[in-house]
């Protein structure tokens, strides 16, 4: 069983103004790819990494790897682009995998020990598994000028992180049937979903946040003990 992990780290992160590849940007001195990379292999249930950066980013990317264990493709217009492409070059080089984890390289700080838990589930039969959290603020749903409509039972509601792990063949077929210039999905699973497959859960960890705006990387820095 060959467990295959994909990183899309080519979006630009202009929310969080760094003036750079959001995934390249340094927390406590390493690039937050490389420790979304780090931490995926630290689980010892990973055997191969593709990263998928910017164009732009390609050589200086290609550089944080220089051992060949983790592979370095070019990414797309979009995230969903970027997973298809390191996808597409995954497969074809390890054609005996038999689960994908797809994972943000903005979320630095995810611990092993998460990913362990969402592999042993594709292992265990489960088709699709994605991490999620409970919500702890009240949810309201607003019309466009910002006026409250309802409030929303937050108790059926989850917030979900990533990794997202799968079986090979049904993120294959989510990819295989999805309209690439439709960017309606905003996650792995939400293409899953609409095969029809069922999406499982398993208890997320707040350390699994995605490192968005300059606040969030505040916080990082605090918890690395770089502040
Ligand atoms: O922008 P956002 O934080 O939602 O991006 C989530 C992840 O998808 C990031 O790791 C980002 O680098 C990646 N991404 C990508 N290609 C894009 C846009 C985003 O790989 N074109």
């Amino acid at each position: 069983m060959s467990v295959l992990a994909l990183v899309p780290a080519a979006g630009q992160g202009l929310r969080l103004a760094a003036g750079m590849a959001k995934a390249l940007v340094h927390l406590g001195g390493v690039p937050l790819v490389v420790r979304a990379v780090d931490g995926l292999l630290a689980s010892g249930v990973v055997s191969d990494v593709v990263v998928a950066v910017r164009h732009a980013d390609l050589e200086l990317a290609r550089g944080l790897w220089p051992d060949g264990r983790v592979v370095v493709v070019i990414g797309g217009a979009d995230r969903s682009s970027s997973v298809r492409a390191a996808l597409e070059h995954g497969l074809r080089r390890r054609p005996d995998t038999s689960t994908v984890l797809v994972h943000d390289a903005a979320r630095a700080l995810t611990p092993p020990a998460l990913v362990v838990r969402l592999v042993d589930a594709v292992a265990a039969g489960l088709p699709a598994v994605v991490p999620v959290l409970p919500l702890a603020d009240t949810v309201k749903r607003v019309d466009g000028s910002g006026a409250v409509l309802v409030t929303v039972d937050r108790s059926v509601l989850r917030a979900v992180q990533t990794p997202q792990a799968f079986e090979v063949s049904v993120l294959r077929r989510a990819y295989d049937l999805a309209d690439p210039a439709d960017h309606t999905a905003t996650d792995d699973a939400g293409l899953v979903e609409r095969l029809g497959e069922p999406v499982h859960t398993v208890l997320g960890d707040p350390l699994a946040f995605k490192i968005t705006t300059p606040w969030d990387l505040r916080v990082a820095e605090l918890l690395v003990g770089a502040g």
